[in-house]
């Protein structure tokens, strides 16, 4: 049999500090760490920046074949290149933040974006890596050895996500979020844990507390295998 990296599979809702987490335990453990929320900022730029209509599904779907994405597995190096541009900084713009759902709700993009996770998945040269989004856990890497749905109160998941972002009140980043948790959940439902995910909810825990706490279901899983 074929043995590829082990892989970790997390998703979360928008401020359960899903990538923070993803990240650490990746570093922890030596293995790869694959932002899948970053392609998806990374494709809703491109579309933005070829003359796409948003709205228009049929006109995102024909800006597929000309996305040139280039992700950085590596934790420690974070970088998305989509074609000659780096686009690090800029998916992280409100005005990309604002319009991803719009992307990501079609079908044939979440098709093509699944199709890039699992070759750069297979293609990593780590032991393991650690996928990060909203359906890994149940549409790219449904048969992953280790599935987590990481979790925090509303209330939580605001308080941080208005921390990261100095200069904005509190109110705003609440109603933002909001906002995009429910435009995300029509498309995926990644509130609740499918079959087999282990929910791990950070509300009470603090960071390091949560990183411990996704590396014990690592090893009580692996060790069962
Ligand atoms: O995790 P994030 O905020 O960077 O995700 C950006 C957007 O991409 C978010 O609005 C939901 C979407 N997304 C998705 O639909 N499926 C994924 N696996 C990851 C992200």
């Amino acid at each position: 049999p074929t043995t590829g990296p082990l892989v970790v599979a997390v998703d979360g809702p928008a401020g359960s500090g899903k990538s923070s987490v993803s990240k650490a335990v990746a570093r922890r453990l030596g293995f790869a760490y694959l932002d899948t929320g970053a392609a998806y900022r990374a494709f809703a730029w491109h579309a933005q920046h070829s003359g796409v209509e948003l709205e228009d599904q049929a006109s995102v779907v024909a800006a597929l074949p000309t996305f040139d994405l280039a992700e950085a597995t590596d934790p420690d190096h974070f970088t998305v290149r989509v074609g000659e541009h780096d686009v690090t900084a800029a998916i992280r713009e409100p005005a990309v933040t604002g319009v991803v759902s719009l992307v990501a709700r079609v079908p044939e993009v979440r098709a093509a974006l699944t199709g890039i996770f699992r070759r750069l998945a297979a293609g990593t040269d780590k032991p393991g890596i650690v996928i990060e989004g909203r359906d890994i856990t149940t549409v790219v890497a449904p048969d992953a050895p280790v599935r987590v749905l990481l979790t925090a109160s509303e209330e939580v998941r605001m308080g941080r996500r208005s921390a990261e972002l100095t200069g904005h009140s509190p109110e705003a980043v609440g109603e933002q979020l909001k906002a995009r948790d429910r435009a995300d959940s029509r498309v995926v439902d990644f509130m609740t844990a499918a079959d087999g995910v282990t929910t791990v909810d950070s509300t009470e825990l603090d960071f390091d507390e949560t990183v411990d706490a996704v590396i014990a279901v690592i090893q009580s899983r692996t060790h069962s295998l």
